[in-house]
């Protein structure tokens, strides 16, 4: 008998890592869930290899009314639910003005966050994992040159929120909480000069997802399975 496939909800789908770790899945052989925030953005999602496996829905992490919408939309028991989504924002705390700092705040911390626990009741017990895209920037012990203040701060602050979800609300049912670090990827976001593909890092996110499951643990790893410093 042939297993049924797994499921996958990867949140913030339309283009750099996220449209990545899609074609990853589903060359993979997973049932996809994925998540835009503009409608325009599902073409090129549609036109995936497997995309007949792939199904679309639209949200923006920092609209309660979507995650609901989104949450009451999902049936199926999800094996990982991914938030991927997320914003760089601006390099300083000190010229950044307050709005522009709360929507980093929103868009990296709180909206993810606040998904995952709605999220959670949909996550399959003992097996399933919930994962964050976090960064190596959200390490405090391992930042040694200062520079993105503020993404830092935002990553680490996800880091400590995902680590008082799986405490209170992940690990009684066996559910494992991995905050990832995609490695320094060729993305709108990580710039041309980066050090690895979309390609690259997704195989390697996938391989993690893949080897931690059941772990019932948090950690902080990056793709190739390295353990950061909190
Ligand atoms: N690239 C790197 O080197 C690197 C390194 C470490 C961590 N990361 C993390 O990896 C994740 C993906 O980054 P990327 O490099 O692929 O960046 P990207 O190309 O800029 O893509 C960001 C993705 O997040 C979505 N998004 C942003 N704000 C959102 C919101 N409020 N609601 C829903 N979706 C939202 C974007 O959707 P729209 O298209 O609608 O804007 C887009 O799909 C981020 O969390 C980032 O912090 C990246």
């Amino acid at each position: 008998m042939t297993a049924a496939p797994q499921t996958i909800l990867i949140v913030g789908a339309s283009r750099g890592l996220g449209l990545g770790l899609v074609a990853e899945h589903l060359a993979r052989g997973f049932d996809v869930i994925a998540t835009v925030r503009k409608p325009e953005d599902e073409a090129g999602l549609k036109a995936l290899p497997g995309a007949e496996r792939l199904t679309l829905h639209q949200i923006d992490v920092t609209s309660d009314a979507d995650i609901a919408r989104l949450v009451a939309q999902l049936s199926a028991p999800l094996d990982i639910a991914f938030i991927n989504a997320g914003v760089s924002g601006p390099k300083s705390v000190v010229s950044a003005d307050a709005d522009t700092l709360n929507q980093v705040m929103q868009a990296n911390v709180f909206g993810p966050v606040r998904l995952a626990h709605a999220l959670l009741g949909h996550v399959r017990e003992q097996t399933g994992t919930l994962a964050f895209m976090s960064s190596i920037m959200g390490s405090i012990a391992e930042n040694e040159s200062g520079g993105m203040e503020v993404y830092r701060a935002s990553k680490a602050a996800q880091n400590s929120l995902a680590r008082s979800l799986w405490l209170t609300a992940a690990r009684p049912f066996g559910i494992t909480v991995l905050s990832i670090h995609p490695g320094w990827v060729r993305t709108d976001m990580g710039g041309s000069g980066a050090d690895i593909d979309v390609a690259t890092s997704v195989a390697g996110i996938a391989d993690q997802l893949a080897a931690n499951a059941g772990a019932q643990a948090h950690r902080f790893i990056d793709y190739t399975g390295r353990e950061i410093a909190w």
